[in-house]
């Protein structure tokens, strides 16, 4: 079996460096809030009735995290679509965030066309493409990030910059501790689990080498924390190339846990992620309590981790840094590579040649 506390195992199957990047979401998370605080952002409408972040996997998290970390803050709706089309309630009171890393991505271009057409304020957020060009053209702001990352390890750069203008814009209030915070926690959680962290001591390596062989489902134990467990399930997909699920508490004891129901040998591969904010009511975690019980002990395994920090951001960002590292370093315990994601390249590849 490979070893992760062997330095050598990350140059043979790390070769682009995600790990160094997903170590590094701390510097980026405070980087972006300064290039989110000095870009030029366009005018708000005179009444904003609400806000679409567009944008497609990678680049789309970041509006599901957005919107959990600021919750009822937010002076208008904030909702994320992850589609071609814009529903028909877009308008000229609408802000659209348009966030792709690659600028190029075909159902962000349609969503930015549509929005421009029915004269939505429009903010990019990308590190170049046709993106950038359709947004500066059409009057609408563009904040360019970094070029270089796979769009997943660029996440701080396409989310902060959007939370900078959401304050500037007026739309919440300072979120300058929230940032700061959050880094905080992230660089904590980065430095416990390093590569040079042997597995006993390293939250991140231990838990990867239990997920060898398995389907990670990963449940929130709460609404707020949805998005990190999709993050961390987008992140087993892509880093580590396996299926992965998930769920989010008191939902999912209203569905999944009869799916607990499947064949021994089903349930036998799947193990158990219930990621936990560590601020939940007694009644939440009693519910999570007894769904383990019941359903989760046909299970592999059961694990549970927990975010830090008093803010919402803090625990989501803390959650979303363990995550991309045991993704990554199943990855390397696999002898991947966690970067290339062939499978996305050749469906988009074979989408523009047929169009
Ligand atoms: O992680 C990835 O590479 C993908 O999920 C991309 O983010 C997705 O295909 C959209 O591309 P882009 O982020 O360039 O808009």
């Amino acid at each position: 079996m490979l070893r992760l506390d062997d330095a050598s195992l990350y140059a043979s199957y790390d070769p682009s460096g995600m790990l160094q990047t997903a170590l590094g979401l701390s510097r980026q998370v405070r980087d972006a809030w300064e290039i989110g605080r000095a870009a030029r952002l366009p005018a708000l409408p005179r009444s904003p009735a609400h806000v679409v972040v567009a944008g497609m996997g990678g680049s789309a998290i970041g509006g599901d995290l957005l919107a959990a970390s600021l919750g009822a803050r937010l002076s208008v709706p904030l909702t994320v679509v992850r589609d071609s089309r814009l529903p028909r309630y877009v308008g000229p009171e609408s802000v659209v965030i348009a966030t792709s890393y690659s600028g190029e991505t075909e159902e962000t271009l349609a969503v930015t066309t549509e929005a421009q057409r029915a004269g939505a304020t429009v903010l990019a957020i990308t590190s170049g493409g046709r993106l950038a060009e359709m947004a500066a053209r059409g009057g609408g702001g563009v904040v360019r990030i970094p070029a270089g990352f796979a769009p997943r390890a660029a996440l701080g750069y396409l989310m902060v910059p959007a939370l900078a203008a959401l304050e500037r814009w007026g739309l919440v209030d300072s979120c300058a501790e929230d940032v700061e915070e959050a880094a905080r926690v992230v660089e904590e959680v980065a430095s416990e689990s390093g590569p040079a962290v042997p597995t006993i001591r390293n939250p991140a390596k231990r838990l990867a080498r239990e997920l060898t062989g398995r389907i990670p489902a990963v449940y929130a134990g709460s609404p707020e924390l949805e998005a990190a467990a999709r993050r961390w399930k987008c992140q087993f997909n892509e880093n580590s190339k396996t299926l992965a699920a998930w769920n989010a508490f008191p939902e999912l004891t209203h569905n999944e846990t009869v799916g607990w129901g499947a064949p021994p040998e089903v349930r036998a591969v799947v193990s158990v992620i219930v990621l936990l904010g560590g601020d939940e009511p007694e009644r939440a975690l009693r519910r999570i309590r007894v769904t383990t019980e019941l359903a989760f002990r046909h299970a592999a395994g059961t694990h549970e981790v927990r975010g830090r920090g008093r803010r919402a951001l803090s625990r989501l960002l803390s959650l979303v840094q363990l995550g991309d590292l045991v993704s990554i370093y199943l990855a390397c315990l696999r002898g991947i590579d966690p970067t290339p994601v062939e499978a996305i390249e050749t469906v988009k590849r074979r989408m523009r040649d047929e169009a």
